[in-house]
């Protein structure tokens, strides 16, 4: 009997069969202790010896049982353990991480080409006084270039062409303010705070109140650049719009030029670049527009330096300017069909752009 339990107890692979071992051996009615039970029956002279005999494989299933138990119980815990078990050396799960809009990128690309030329970047208001806005870009409030930029007034002036009715009579009172129709507002900023030579490009938000579609925001952005010198030419203006195209779409890339109008330049031009798109896409992409800066803009600018108590540098002075719509670089380069997309914070167009900053 001590061998086979000894042999139950070995087999026992679980706390649960040793429970049930230790029962059928030496519970209350086990084996074992049903032999001691007995004891009584025996003759007086067997009883010591078979006694002793007992005990003695009691004690050997005993110390079998606690030493398997222990065993059991130290596997049990190995086995919890190893569960639980997490390894600190595995590499974290990556945070959700934001992007670059696909404008700053655009913008990034424009102002990274522009730098390596030479030049500043300035920022201003998106709030602006008619004043700069329009009055010192050779658009003074009858003049119908206002209408080609419809622009949203802020309600305290209201009335951008409520001057009085006659060209040349005296404008109205206030100021009147508005969300700036393009960058040009930082052609004069930046030229009351600097002296010529200079090279500016400014980014930014502009606004225009129309009716939107795939190609039309209310808000959208530019990127303007100036220039002033002694000696700035057109072809100064041509040559570098053709290094941004270059900049932008490689060594392939073609400018053209064609003749429009803009108050603030003389002559003034759009301006569209043709590159080999290896997709065999290649068009035309109309980008913006520019132009030799008009003698008026610079006696404007002299004008409001000498208010500021600043000396009159302009005139006299040449310069080219010129003003492009990032979202077209971007509608292109990143396949969006249409502008809305940039502005609606749809995560399903945005979260294509996380992740990678650059
Ligand atoms: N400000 C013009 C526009 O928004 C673009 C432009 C800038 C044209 C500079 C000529 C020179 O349409």
């Amino acid at each position: 009997m001590q061998q086979e339990a000894l042999q139950e107890i070995r087999d026992a692979s679980t706390l649960d069969a040793l429970q049930a071992v230790k029962t059928r051996y030496v519970g209350k009615s086990g084996l074992v202790t049903r032999e001691l039970g007995s004891l009584g029956k025996l003759p007086p002279e067997e009883r010591k010896a078979r006694g002793a005999e007992i005990n003695a494989i009691r004690q050997a299933i005993d110390t079998a049982l606690t030493e398997r138990e222990s065993v059991l119980k130290r596997e049990a815990l190995d086995q919890k353990l190893a569960s639980e078990a997490i390894d600190v050396t595995l590499p974290g799960l990556p945070l959700p991480a934001g992007g670059l809009h696909p404008i700053s990128r655009v913008y990034d690309d424009l102002i990274a080409i522009y730098q390596r030329m030479g030049y500043e970047v300035a920022e201003g208001p998106e709030v602006e006084d008619e004043h700069y806005n329009f009055e010192a870009l050779n658009i003074p409030w009858y003049h119908p270039a206002r209408d080609l930029q419809d622009t949203f007034w802020l309600e305290e002036s209201s009335t951008g062409l409520n001057g009085p009715s006659e060209p040349g009579a005296a404008p109205a009172p206030s100021v009147p303010r508005l969300l700036r129709t393009h960058t040009s507002n930082m052609q004069i900023r930046y030229m009351i705070d600097h002296e010529p030579p200079l090279k500016m490009v400014s980014r930014g938000k502009v606004y225009r109140y129309e009716a939107t579609d795939a190609t039309h925001e209310s808000m959208f952005h530019q990127l303007e650049g100036l220039v002033v010198g002694p000696n700035i030419s057109m072809s100064d203006l041509k040559g570098t719009i053709a290094e941004m195209a270059r900049g932008l779409y490689g060594p392939s890339a073609k400018v053209r030029f064609q003749p429009s109008y803009y108050p603030f330049v003389e002559p003034g031009a759009d301006f569209a670049v043709y590159w080999d798109n290896p997709r065999g896409e290649s068009k035309w992409l109309e980008l913006g527009g520019c132009g030799m800066v008009h003698p008026n803009v610079f006696k404007a600018v002299d004008d409001l330096r000498e208010q500021a108590g600043k000396e009159r540098v302009y005139e006299g002075m040449t310069g080219f300017a010129f003003g492009l719509g990032p979202e077209r670089i971007a509608m292109l380069k990143y396949k969006i069909p249409d502008i809305r997309y940039f502005y609606a914070n749809d995560p399903r167009v945005l979260g294509q752009f996380r992740g990678e900053l650059g």
